[in-house]
């Protein structure tokens, strides 16, 4: 039987007693369930799985999400399965990328906080990240509550969030960063979608800030007062005591809810493999209509 315990003051538990190189049964997936819904983060130590494990274990929560459209890495370039992320620093045949290499520069964007997929129309409801190859310095991952940061806002913001709505897009996070030059087949695929700034939780009725660096503007707003009003929002949600920061250990797997949390990696010594493997939970339902028909 698994049992969880809260490892951060304000949300995240470890999961004690769990094998995720078997099935789980029905009750440990209920668990899971109820823990995600509680503490938005889950850490599991010393889960020495492969590909194939993990993509077992993510069936349990739902699809797996299709990965179109997601990056700039060509189909011929991947390095592992369908169905797996790579969230890796290395090309296809385990050396890390160079530093000019656009795959890197596009991957930089994770540095930024964000929630995976807020860029698509149905975004993602948990990612799964497996930790194959650690950095020997740095590359934790940071974890901000956003059901915290919606409960701490002041009355007069929360009036102003209630019913806006952002433009989510690959082009704003990357822009953000300088990483501007996109053939016009990527900025196709990175059209903006459109999501609620507050979402609620379908089973706990939660409310929280939806925010990521793919946000790059308020509908019906001014460009610089929505980049200003979002920044300012984003500054609020990671303030140090909603933020628990991960130091990764060898097969630690860690889960998280994107509709509850923003994360974001820390620099690393690139020169040195770091195999990051994730898998994610497609989403259920779209936070806002959409402009027009995708
Ligand atoms: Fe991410």
């Amino acid at each position: 039987m698994l049992s969880i315990r809260q490892i951060h003051p304000v949300f995240v538990g470890e999961v004690l007693g769990a094998d995720l190189t078997r099935p789980l049964s029905p009750a440990d997936v209920a668990t899971l369930e109820a823990g995600m819904d509680r503490y938005a983060v889950l850490l599991v130590r010393d889960q020495d799985i492969t590909d194939d494990q993990q993509m077992t274990f993510t069936l349990n929560f739902g699809e797996i999400e299709n990965a179109r459209g997601g990056n700039i890495t060509k189909p011929e370039e991947y390095r592992l399965k369908r169905g797996m992320i790579d969230v890796s620093n290395l090309d296809k045949d385990g050396k890390p990328l160079e530093r000019n290499d656009r795959r890197r520069m596009f991957n930089l964007g994770n540095r930024l906080w964000h929630s995976d997929s807020s860029f698509r129309a149905k975004p993602a409801k948990y990612s799964i990240l497996s930790a194959r190859t650690v950095a020997s310095q740095g590359g934790n991952t940071e974890f901000a509550d956003m059901r915290a940061a919606y409960d701490m806002l002041d009355d007069a913001t929360r009036a102003t969030v209630e019913d806006l709505v952002c433009e989510h897009s690959l082009i704003y996070s990357r822009g953000s960063m300088g990483f501007t030059e996109l053939t016009e087949d990527e900025k196709a695929m990175m059209k903006p979608v459109r999501q609620r700034l507050v979402r609620t939780h379908p089973v706990t009725g939660r409310k929280s800030l939806y925010l990521s660096s793919h946000a790059g503007t308020i509908v019906g707003w001014p460009v610089p007062e929505a980049r200003d009003f979002l920044r300012d929002l984003n500054e609020h949600a990671t303030q140090r005591e909603l933020v628990y920061i991960h130091r990764w250990r060898l097969h630690d797997l860690v889960m998280w809810d994107n509709r509850q949390t923003m994360h974001r990696v820390r620099r690393f010594d690139e020169s040195q493999p770091r195999d990051m493997r994730r898998t994610t939970v497609a989403g259920e339902a779209m936070t806002a209509e959409q402009a027009e028909a995708a």
